[in-house]
């Protein structure tokens, strides 16, 4: 009774308060929660730099500091006033089109940004709502756009957000479907539903008096293959992750950090994902994406999820070339082409990210054949 007591206290002080400004800060801090914080510092430090190299300290030192935005102006909001606000800071506007656009693309099918060049940081001024009550811009790592980009969502695509809170790239989503199509935002934690829905409130209007054109759902990711099989054109699965950038600078998160807990996350990003490449129909695209560096939860999640594709005769799968180095974009960031997709990586100059993604199709089974069929005439092997 006298021990439970005891730990019973020890919890007590180590949980996290948030106090009027919303920051997390902690009563007190035990020793052993110090050690356990000293020692996940070592096990993170020492799991990448062996994962990077001569390339970590750099990369770690980028990492340690605040995040930069870019601002994503609000199409929805009054965009005259956007621009009246944001052509006073010292950021760059930018039109910035899905990856597989071409010349001819359609002005709805790119993201338009304030974007701060290399060489300045930029404080954006507060965000607000402009006379027709939608807010004007949304804050945003940049790295953050690129899977919404590598969707390459076209007019009228129905579109999945599998773990959509907060909400910011649901925000980008509709920015590109323009109110045509459809996009079905679930998230099964319930105070992060609350915030997503605050958000889609907030950035997205009706299409019509009686039609939304985001549909807020809370069903975990896993489930959407058994419900919903080969529904929606494009799916986005943006995992949860042990969020590296996050936990390092958020004491109370970056003190449980360690090899087994990427392990174990990857469990469940294997099951959405999988989840994903059913809900998606056949020839639809799914963009996984992470805003962790390890390979546990990036490269070798993606690895397992085609050989379980490989053993179902039903579902075939390829991983595309994201285009990502023929892009203009290219040049805003520091990015690792990996085995299956491409890993951004913070860096003194460019420091965006971390985040991984990879883009992947499904085939239906009829022209995964005809595919081969062609590769194999091409390569001369009959
Ligand atoms: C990286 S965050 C998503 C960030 C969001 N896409 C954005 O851009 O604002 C991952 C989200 O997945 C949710 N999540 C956790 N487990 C899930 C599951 N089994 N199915 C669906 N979502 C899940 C978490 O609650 C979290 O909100």
């Amino acid at each position: 009774m006298f021990r439970l007591a005891i730990s019973l206290k020890i919890g007590a002080t180590m949980r996290p308060v948030f106090p009027s400004s919303g920051k997390r800060f902690y009563k007190k801090k035990s020793w052993k929660m110090q050690r356990k914080k000293a020692s996940s510092l070592d096990n993170f430090q020492a799991f990448y730099s062996e994962q990077f190299g001569k390339d970590w300290p750099s990369i770690m030192e980028s990492l340690s500091q605040t995040t930069q935005h870019c601002a994503v102006v609000n199409k929805f909001s009054f965009q005259e006033e956007v621009h009246e606000k944001l052509s006073s800071t010292e950021a760059e506007f930018l039109n910035i089109s899905i990856f597989n656009s071409h010349e001819d693309i359609q002005t709805e099918l790119q993201l338009n940004c304030y974007f701060p060049n290399s060489s300045n940081r930029v404080r954006f001024p507060k965000q607000d709502k402009t006379s027709n009550s939608y807010f004007d811009y949304y804050l945003l790592d940049a790295s953050s756009m690129l899977p919404v980009l590598a969707l390459d969502i076209y007019t009228n695509n129905a579109v999945l957000d599998m773990c959509a809170a907060p909400g910011g790239k649901t925000v980008l989503v509709s920015q590109l479907l323009s109110n045509h199509g459809s996009l079905v935002a679930s998230e099964i934690s319930n105070t992060r539903r609350a915030n997503l829905i605050k958000v889609i409130k907030d950035y997205i209007p009706k299409i019509s008096k009686s039609k939304e054109l985001v549909e807020v759902r809370n069903l975990t990711g896993h489930k959407f293959a058994t419900y919903e099989p080969s529904t929606y054109d494009r799916v986005l699965v943006d995992a949860p992750c042990s969020s590296d950038r996050h936990n390092l600078q958020t004491n109370f998160e970056y003190s449980v950090w360690s090899e087994m807990k990427s392990k174990a996350n990857a469990n469940l990003q294997k099951k959405l994902l999988l989840s994903a490449l059913q809900t998606v129909v056949p020839g639809g695209i799914v963009v996984y994406s992470t805003c962790s560096m390890s390979v546990f939860e990036n490269d070798a999640v993606i690895d397992e999820v085609l050989s379980k594709c490989t053993q179902n005769n039903d579902l075939k799968v390829e991983v595309l070339d994201s285009q990502f180095t023929n892009q203009p974009i290219a040049d805003m960031f520091n990015f690792q082409q990996t085995r299956n997709g491409i890993l951004v990586l913070p860096s003194k100059t460019k420091n965006w990210g971390p985040l991984y993604f990879c883009k992947l199709q499904r085939f239906a089974v009829e022209s995964r054949a005809e595919f081969q069929k062609d590769n194999a005439v091409s390569s001369g092997i009959q």
